[in-house]
């Protein structure tokens, strides 16, 4: 089924294609399609960063290990810079912005901890998500995303790090705050609780750390120590507390998006609900499939170390460019009839997750959850319906989700 896109002015800065400008925020594709036909390569003065659309241009620049990533490596004045203040100390951060020789040191021992430990865990992360479906309304009009799509994620990253049942209910609620630090137009009141639950987390891992030493767990915070006293991960405490507070941050509102999206997906297409149904060897597919035709992430970035070209533009030492994730993944270049939803069709890697070195660590571990909640939501609610409601959105720059999602059992 193809959603009506019909022509739209070329955006002339990257806030039209925000959550910022209502348009945008309800349905950011006319735009971006106008973009990537238009003017694939986008400079913007005010926001000081290039805007690419292409999957082509993307997956280069997304590969390329020469740019960097930490924000104060950026043109002064530009979106990335504004994250960070000159204080701050570009060793002291996650994995997110970290570069060389850094990135290369505390990304694999991290990254193989938690792949083992994701797969050992699969069958209780699976018992997580089939006991929260069961324990949703079993009739009746509830919201999906704080019954399901929003508890999920916190509790399956939760018992992978070894978080004590007991202490749940407070990491729940510091999870919460510290996700406050994706909203670049918080409020006074939001930037406090971001910060003392920011506080409160690295608090609780230190103590955590501290009792997995004497007493080991079966958890991905007794893997880290184990490995870092053996040498394998050359990791400092802090290290290992700042990325595992990452896994916290970078998983929670993307997993929720991806499970909300295809929820949302699925009820307006009852055609490709049916083909799930009918054959949910699809399920993986299909993950694949909300994954790139609505990416939770919309877009990532990289600096220039060095002048150089860029998808064929000049450009110089300094200068950030924003990768439009959702752009790349509608591309009719590389995506046949890319508006269409159909998780029947075998399509190429979509950039959801971007891409080379800083390719998302957790990516695996949402299609597990995405797949199984999909299969377990609509056995347990065969006839689920999307009742009449106004979708809105969430007011997240480069974040897609719904803030609440009705559905009717
Ligand atoms: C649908 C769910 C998710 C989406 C769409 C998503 C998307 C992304 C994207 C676009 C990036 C940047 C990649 C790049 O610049 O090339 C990223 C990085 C990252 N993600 Fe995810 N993510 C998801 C789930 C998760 C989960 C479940 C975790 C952890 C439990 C996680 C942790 C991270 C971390 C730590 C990074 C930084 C990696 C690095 O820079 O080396 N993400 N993610």
């Amino acid at each position: 089924m193809a959603d009506d896109q019909s022509a739209v002015p070329v955006p002339q800065g990257i806030i039209e294609v925000t959550a910022f400008m209502p348009d945008a925020r309800n349905d950011p594709h006319p735009k971006l399609k106008a973009l990537r036909e238009e003017c694939p390569v986008m400079r913007d003065d005010l926001a000081k960063a290039w805007f690419l659309t292409r999957y082509g241009d993307i997956r280069e620049t997304v590969n390329d290990r020469t740019f960097v990533r930490h924000p104060l490596r950026a043109e002064d004045g530009s979106i990335s810079r504004q994250l960070v203040d000159d204080e701050e100390n570009p060793r002291r951060t996650s994995i997110l912005f970290l570069d060389e020789p850094d990135h290369s040191r505390v990304r694999p021992p991290l990254a193989r901890a938690f792949y083992t430990r994701i797969q050992k865990m699969k069958p209780q992360i699976e018992a997580i998500i089939d006991d929260t479906i069961n324990a949703a309304p079993a009739s009746g009009l509830f919201d999906l995303m704080a019954e399901i799509a929003v508890p999920i994620p916190v509790l399956v990253i939760a018992r992978i790090l070894g978080v004590d049942e007991h202490r749940l209910p407070e990491f729940r609620q510091w999870s919460e705050d510290v996700i406050l630090g994706l909203n670049p137009v918080r409020t006074a009141e939001e930037t406090a609780r971001m910060e003392s639950g920011s506080i409160a987390l690295d608090g609780y891992f230190n103590e955590l750390m501290a009792a997995r030493r004497t007493t080991p767990g079966d958890d991905l915070i007794t893997d880290m120590v184990q490995l870092q006293a053996r040498g394998d991960a050359p990791l400092t405490d802090d290290e290992i507390v700042i990325n595992l507070g990452a896994l916290l941050v970078g998983g929670n509102l993307t997993t929720t998006d991806l499970i909300g999206n295809g929820v949302w997906l699925f009820l307006k297409h009852p055609d490709q609900l049916a083909a799930l149904k009918a054959d949910p060897g699809l399920a993986s597919q299909a993950v694949e499939e909300v994954l790139r035709y609505e990416a939770p992430v919309s877009a990532t970035s990289r600096i220039l170390e060095h002048d150089r070209d860029v998808a064929g533009c000049p450009m110089k030492q300094r200068q950030v460019v924003f990768c439009s994730l959702a752009a790349a993944n509608r591309d009719p270049e590389t995506f046949a009839a890319p508006e269409a939803f159909d998780i029947t069709q075998k399509r190429a890697s979509h950039i959801a997750f971007g891409g080379g070195p800083h390719i998302c660590i957790g990516a695996p571990l949402a299609r597990i959850e995405a797949r199984r909640v999909y299969l377990k939501l609509f056995e347990r609610y065969p006839g689920l319906a999307l009742p009449e409601q106004d979708f809105t959105w969430r007011a997240l720059p480069f974040f897609r989700g719904l803030e609440t999602l009705m559905v009717e059992a």
